[in-house]
Formats: structure tokens, sequence, C-alpha cells
């Protein structure tokens, strides 16, 4: 249940161990696309093996549910208003099992979602709708995904896995089916541990991430803050990560969310840190462009790199998407190049256009690709005085911009 990042990938790796998988999406668009082949992700090696498992059958797709042995439940689980997890779209895959289960069949749910939903929330409308008992009539676990897009393929199978039972017989049952294509080490736990446990994870990465991001700031212009980072990383137990531009994606920016109450301020301050950082990267132009004597205003600036992560074209809660929103409002011209990424806001797939008559370039993004940019041929497509943000400290030995970066 559920076609995106997470489910297809799953269903198509299923397919390939031996196991019939129907896949199911409410969106009879994406379900159309992939009947066709067609990705509308850009994953290495998902399209291959895409093809493989629709053209033998053992991977059909569908708007409709219909009786299996295990259902797997990988849907949106995004922020409400409120900050809190918006679980409606588990509510109404769960809804849909609960109607078609039947003693014996296990449900595996993979979303994230806060401690305690599988076995309360959850469990409650699969009884519900199906008048069934768990544990006793059916199986329900709960799994996490670990993977970093980019790497997807991979990492669904190398990776390590986390799986909550209700029980003791629905974390094996679990077992045996991820076992079929996991290498890594599986370990059987509760369903609120193994909850915890992928929220703990994503926390750990957001607070990281906001240590570095502060100590760039408090650093500013006297601190080389990566030659910093690497010496403090030589001690034995240290492990500073790096500094950028703000998070995005589907994960780390939101989920952290989960875990906050009146007693995390902790969490809530390092998530707040990470948002504000692309405002921070757009005052640091700004104090260029001063220090440049240029006026913002009405000046061209471009946004190297759309996607929130390298090589990848993820643009969800991308700091691009918030720099477009910051430099709009001081009427600045923007564009944002980006090779990997097919729509975006702004976006120029043309390197020179893009370029061309600029002001400044802000490298929000570090793909592969941006390392070999001739940066002597873009100053000379640049007007005068080019200014030059380095987010992501690509850029090496290069004269003739005003420049700053972390
Ligand atoms: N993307 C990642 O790298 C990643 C990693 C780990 C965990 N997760 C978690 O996995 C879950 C899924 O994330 P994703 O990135 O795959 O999301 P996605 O938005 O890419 O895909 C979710 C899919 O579910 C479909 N859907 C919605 N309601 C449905 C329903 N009732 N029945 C069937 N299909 C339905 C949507 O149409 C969409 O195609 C989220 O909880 C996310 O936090 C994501």
């Amino acid at each position: 249940m559920g076609l995106g990042y997470v489910g297809l990938p799953t269903a198509a790796i299923l397919a390939t161990r031996g196991f019939s998988v129907v896949g199911v999406d409410v969106d009879d668009k994406k379900v159309n696309q992939i009947k066709n082949c067609k990705l509308s992700i850009n994953e290495a090696g998902l399209d291959v093996l895409l093809k493989a498992v629709i053209n033998s059958k053992n991977l059909t797709v569908q708007t409709d549910i219909v009786e299996a042995d295990v259902f797997i439940v990988c849907v949106p689980t995004p922020l409400n208003k409120n900050k809190k997890a918006d679980l409606s779209f588990v509510k109404n895959a769960v809804r849909y099992v609960g109607k078609k289960i039947m003693k014996g069949n296990l449900v595996i749910l993979e979303s994230t979602v806060p401690p305690g939903t599988t076995k309360g929330l959850v469990r409650k409308i699969l009884e519900n709708e199906s008048k069934l008992k768990c544990p006793g009539d059916f199986y329900l676990t709960y799994s996490p995904e670990r993977v970093l897009p980019g790497n997807l393929l991979r990492e669904l199978v190398k990776n390590n896995r986390v799986i909550g039972g209700i029980d003791v017989d629905s974390a094996k049952k679990a077992e045996d089916i991820y076992s079929s294509f996991v290498e890594g080490e599986i370990c059987l736990t509760d369903t609120v541990t193994a909850e915890f446990v992928k929220l703990m994870e994503n926390t750990y990465r957001a607070v990281n991430i906001a240590l570095a991001n502060e100590f760039a700031k408090i650093g500013k212009h006297d601190i080389n803050i990566r030659e910093a980072i690497e010496i403090a990383n030589k001690h034995p137990r240290v492990n500073i990560l790096n500094p950028g531009p703000g998070v995005g994606g589907h994960c780390i920016p939101l989920d952290p969310w989960f875990l906050v109450d009146e007693n995390s301020e902790l969490i809530k301050i390092a998530l707040e840190t990470n948002k504000g950082m692309p405002g921070y990267v757009c005052k640091l132009l700004e104090n260029v462009f001063k220090k440049a004597k240029k006026k913002i205003k009405n000046s061209k600036i471009v946004l190297l790199g759309a996607s929130y992560k390298k090589d990848v074209d993820d643009i969800r809660e991308s700091p691009t998407d918030k720099m477009i929103n910051v430099l709009k409002k001081k009427e600045c011209n923007v564009v944002v190049y980006d090779p990997i990424v097919e729509h975006c806001r702004y976006l120029e797939k043309n390197f020179e256009k893009a370029f061309k008559n600029a002001d400044a370039c802000v490298i929000v993004t570090d793909h592969s690709v941006f390392k070999n940019i001739d940066w002597n041929k873009v100053k000379k497509l640049m007007n005068n005085n080019p200014v030059l943000i380095d987010t992501r400290n690509i850029v090496k030995d290069v004269k003739g911009f005003i420049s700053e970066g972390y």
C-alpha cells in the first residue's frame, strides 16, 4: 500500500524474491505510469528492476486493494499545521486493509509514526473493520525503512532492520518476509520500541546537523569551519557532521517533531536551527552584496541545485525552495540551475542562460557534477563583481569572486 520512495522499491524487490506482489496506490496516474514502467522518481537501478518485475508479472499494480497473506503499508505521514503527525493516510490505508484481512494474515506498517500508533490506532482500526482480534487472529508489526535516497536499492538489502511485533509470533512472521532480501542484521522487538527507534535515528541526524550548523554560524568569518571540524574529528570520540544550507526531504526536518513535547526543548531548538539556515544563507548573501557595494534588489541570483541532497531529484522541503521565498521578497530575479531535477520553480536547464548576467551564485546542493564546473567560465558569464556563496565547500582556489561560505 503506497508506491512512493519506500513502497515501490520494496514491492519490486519482494517481486524478485518469489513473492507474488500487488502494488496498490490511490494515485491512478502513478499506477498507470508504473504499469508502463515509468518512474516518477529518479533512483539508480530502479527502472531496470521495475521493467523486469512488471514483465515477469511478479509485480502487478492497481488502485484497488486485494486479499493477501501479507499487507505492507508505506503511505505518507506528513506534519499537520500544529506540527503533529498527520495520520490520515495511515488511517485510510489501514481501513482498506481491515476490510480484506483474514485469520492468519500479517500486517506490517512501514510509515514513520509516533510511538504507540501500531498497537493503538492501527490495531483498533484493523480489529474494528475485520471483527478479528490481534494478537490471536492476525499478526501485526511495525518495521521502519532506513534507506538513503539515491542509494535506495542497495540500502534496502544491506541495511540492518528493526522489526517490532505486537507479539513475538508477529515479529517472527515479518522476519520471514524481510529475511528474503535483507542481508543486514534483523533485530526483533516490540512495536513501540521499533517506532521510537526510527524517530531516535532521524532526531539524532537532525540534532547533529543542527550542531554543525550552529558551529558554522558561531565561526562566522574568523574560522575556517571545515578545517576546524576536520581537526576536531581526529578526537577518537568526536564526529561532527558537515554544516550546510539547511535540511530537506521527507524525514529529517519533519519526523523529529513526532517526539517533541513539553520536555524536549533540545529537539525543538535543533529543528528550528536547521529550518533557519536558508534564511541565514540569504542574510550572508545580503552582507556580501553590501561589501561589494551592490544592490540586492533587482539583482539576478543563481541558486545552484534544487534538491535537498546530492545526486537526487527529490526537492521536498528543499532549502532552495525556502531561499526562493526569501529572495523573491527582496525583489531578486532568481534562477535555479539543476541538471538532475526536472521540475521546480524558476528552473533553468541551460547552464549558460542560467549564469548569463547573474550577480550572484549560491551553492545549495553538492551534486557531484558541480565539482567539474569551470568557475572562470562562470565568472565571464556573470556581471562585474560576481558574488559567490558556497554552503557546501565545493569550490576550491577560485579567484575573482567576492565570496563567503562555510
Ligand atoms: N522517502 C524516504 O526516504 C523514507 C525513508 C524512511 C521512511 N520513510 C517513511 O515512509 C513513509 C512513506 O514515504 P514515501 O517517501 O515513500 O512517501 P511518498 O509520498 O513517496 O509515497 C507514498 C505513496 O502512498 C500513496 N498513498 C496515500 N494514501 C494511500 C492509501 N490509502 N492507499 C494506498 N496508497 C496511498 C500516495 O499516493 C503515494 O504514492 C512515510 O511515513 C515516510 O516518512 C520515507
